[in-house]
């Protein structure tokens, strides 16, 4: 599958990203019940001179996790380290990261589901009693040591929370689920990015990014640094309505926020399997895509925005495709 515009995994960790980063809670758009919350904590953390509890963030990709995780370290006014649950493959790497630590700084683990299951084990104990054992191999005799770590604060975020366990969900003090963004509150996350980069647009041209970006922050600001690209060309010193309408139209971008590949696989459950049930094999083969990348690219969205439903004989397209692609319920039963 090629690159996706419309795709939240992250792509580019470009200058456009960090300039776009909010740095602080006051700064950063919507979960208002998770930064409120927040706010406090990180207060009380302050006022008793603590580290701050340790903190999960879960929910899917490009809603501001790793975003949140800076500014809670810059909230407290301490360092952030980091480090990505695949990439801690040796005991010795944990320990190496978490020996850099000094009192209530950050360790922050990016895709914390997909650490070792021995890796995890020994960040029990630093979790909860600040200490690791490590076993050292010396001369063929092999003792264990134990280190003890400056009081942190362990920031983990991943898009799976289902995959953790449980006896590392349990020792999070904090557990904070993100959830997708509001209309209004894409809306100001384009006029900030809009904002920074000098780069003026219209409110209605703004909401019509918050509308098509899948209630997703990361997809708002490519489509605003896309849409400024035609801008430029075009040597217009503002982006208007219609020259994000134009702009979208030729990314494929629609009003729902449907790519070319959404349009595929609704078109094809309906036209060649009635509009289903069918299988996620069978659809995928059908528009050339891979099973899994359909399972976890394609179909959440379609799921969330009810275009299509998953049962047990597999997938069925909703009324709203069918309104959507303009194809009568009974008229598409050929
Ligand atoms: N609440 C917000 N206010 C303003 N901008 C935001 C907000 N949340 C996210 N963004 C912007 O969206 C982009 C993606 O955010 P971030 O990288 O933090 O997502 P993520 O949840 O860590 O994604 P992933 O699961 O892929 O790691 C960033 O460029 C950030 O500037
Ligand atoms: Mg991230």
């Amino acid at each position: 599958m090629e690159e996706r515009i419309l795709d939240a995994e992250e792509q580019e960790t470009d200058a456009f990203e960090q300039n776009i980063r909010p740095q602080t809670l006051s700064e950063y758009v919507g979960q208002k019940e998770i930064t409120e919350n927040l706010k406090v904590f990180i207060e009380a953390a302050k006022i008793r001179n603590e580290s701050l509890d340790h903190v999960l963030l879960y929910g899917p990709p490009g809603l501001g996790k790793t975003t949140l995780s800076h500014i809670i370290a810059n909230e407290l006014g301490v360092n952030l380290k980091t480090a990505s649950g695949p990439s801690i493959e040796k005991s010795g790497d944990l320990a190496a990261v978490l020996s850099t630590l000094e009192p209530g700084d950050v360790l922050f683990i990016d895709e914390i589901h997909r650490m070792p299951k021995y890796i995890e084990e020994i960040l029990y104990p630093a979790m909860e009693d600040f200490v690791i054992d490590l076993v050292i191999n010396n001369d063929g005799k092999s003792r264990s040591i134990q280190i003890d770590l400056p009081p942190f604060t362990l920031i983990g975020a991943t898009t799976r929370a289902g995959d953790i366990s449980s006896p590392l969900r349990d020792r999070f003090g904090i557990i904070s689920k993100m959830n997708y963004y509001s209309e209004d509150e894409l809306l100001q996350i384009v006029m900030r990015t809009s904002r920074v980069f000098g780069m003026p647009i219209t409110t209605d041209a703004a909401r019509e990014i918050a509308k098509r970006c899948r209630k997703t922050p990361r997809i708002a600001n490519r489509l605003f640094k896309r849409v400024r690209d035609f801008a430029l060309v075009s040597q217009q010193e503002e982006i208007t309505k219609e020259l994000t309408d134009d702009s979208l139209t030729r990314l494929k971008v629609d009003e729902y926020g449907l790519d070319e590949v959404d349009i595929q696989y609704l078109t094809s459950l309906i036209t060649k399997f009635s509009g289903g049930p069918v299988g996620v094999e069978t659809i995928a083969t059908s528009i050339g895509e891979e099973p899994s990348t359909v399972e976890d690219v394609v179909e959440p969205f379609l799921m969330q925005e009810g275009f299509i439903k998953r049962t047990q004989r597999g997938r069925i397209a909703t009324e709203k495709s069918y309104n959507h692609l303009k194809i009568d319920h009974n008229t598409s039963l050929f």
